[in-house]
């Protein structure tokens, strides 16, 4: 059976990706991913606003030199040479040990200073980079056009220091998704989108009157979100979609890939179970294949996108009209 996908050019031996996240922060974690039957990695995102909170961490430190504004730029330039080169060196030490695709990740939430950094990761030998461009839009001074146009700058001076593919982890926040995401692929500035990030959701401890967060880990009922977007997408733009949030078994991968997602992500039902939880999904992936008489990913992926089910209303339709109709 056949599960090798092509994901920007990169062959991939089977569509699991393990997503950005502590489980692919070492080689040795990444090695028992590969062990256990991953396609590929995304590696533990470097942060742009970690870099600067860092600096700002040894400056705080380091108060009696603060007044040699030499020193101030001394440990500016160290803390993000530190970054950086920390994760240059994760990368370079993965590609000698392990064999399926390394892809970096950069969780940016500006076209800023951090940019001059991107090609230290390709020098490094990664094999693509995945932006993960974290906009939450709760700035009532920016319009959405504003908060767009970042990904559009991002993407455009990323592309122009690197050669290798580059995909874009989205926000489900926005007015226009499909719009923006079809624009962006228009630019030839985006070998792919994931779909999408799932952000650390705040709660409140109605007992402690405290801010704590809540679900680390996504549950398998999320996956929806996903599955919709990838359905209506998939052949309304001509790039990779990665379906990423709630898949936590094969039926998951097997629903994404039928929607049109040319590969998935996991996280959490990694963090769940465990590595070996890999080859449960892969199994599933197969036997589902074989009952229904497929011996390759190519053969049913995108049957059941949107263009191509009886009733495509069915992944537009947000109303529960039906159900609650009788609802009294
Ligand atoms: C503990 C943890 C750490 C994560 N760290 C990152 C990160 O550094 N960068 C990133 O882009 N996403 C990060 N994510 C998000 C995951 O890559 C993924 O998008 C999200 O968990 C949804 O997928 P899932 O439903 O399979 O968990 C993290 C998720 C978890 C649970």
């Amino acid at each position: 059976m056949d599960l090798t996908t092509n994901y920007m050019g990169l062959t991939l031996k089977n569509p699991i990706i393990i997503g950005s996240s502590g489980l692919t922060n070492s080689v040795e974690k990444i090695k028992k991913l590969e062990n256990n039957g991953a396609g590929a990695v995304v590696l533990k995102s470097l942060f742009e606003e970690q870099l600067l909170v860092d600096r700002d961490r040894l400056i705080e430190q380091d108060k009696q030199y603060f007044w040699y504004p030499e020193a101030v730029d001394y440990i500016n330039n160290y803390a993000k040479e530190f970054g950086i080169k920390e994760y240059s060196d994760l990368i370079k030490n993965a590609k000698k040990d392990i064999d399926i695709p390394i892809i970096a990740s950069i969780n940016c939430i500006s076209a800023g200073e951090w940019i001059l950094f991107a090609n230290r990761i390709e020098d490094a030998g990664a094999d693509a980079l995945e932006l993960n461009v974290s906009l939450l839009p709760s700035d009532e001074t920016r319009s959405s056009e504003e908060n767009e146009k970042i990904y559009f700058d991002i993407i455009k001076k990323v592309k122009a220091k690197v050669s290798i593919p580059v995909s874009l982890k989205m926000s489900f926040y926005s007015s226009g998704l499909a719009r923006l995401i079809q624009k962006l692929s228009w630019t030839k500035n985006v070998d792919s989108f994931v779909l999408f990030n799932r952000y650390y959701s705040p709660d409140i401890d109605i007992n402690n009157f405290k801010i704590i967060s809540s679900n680390v880990f996504s549950q398998p009922q999320e996956i929806t979100t996903s599955l919709r977007w990838i359905a209506l997408l998939s052949e309304k733009v001509k790039c990779d979609l990665i379906a990423s949030t709630g898949i936590h078994s094969g039926e998951g991968v097997v629903k994404q890939i039928l929607a049109g997602a040319t590969a998935v992500q996991i996280v959490s039902a990694i963090y769940k179970k465990s590595p070996e939880y890999i080859t449960t999904i892969l199994n599933e992936l197969k036997d589902w294949m074989k009952n229904k008489g497929f011996n390759s990913l190519d053969e049913f992926r995108g049957k059941m996108s949107n263009k191509k089910v009886e009733n495509p209303a069915a992944f537009e339709r947000v109303q529960f009209m039906k159900y609650f109709g009788g609802i009294v």
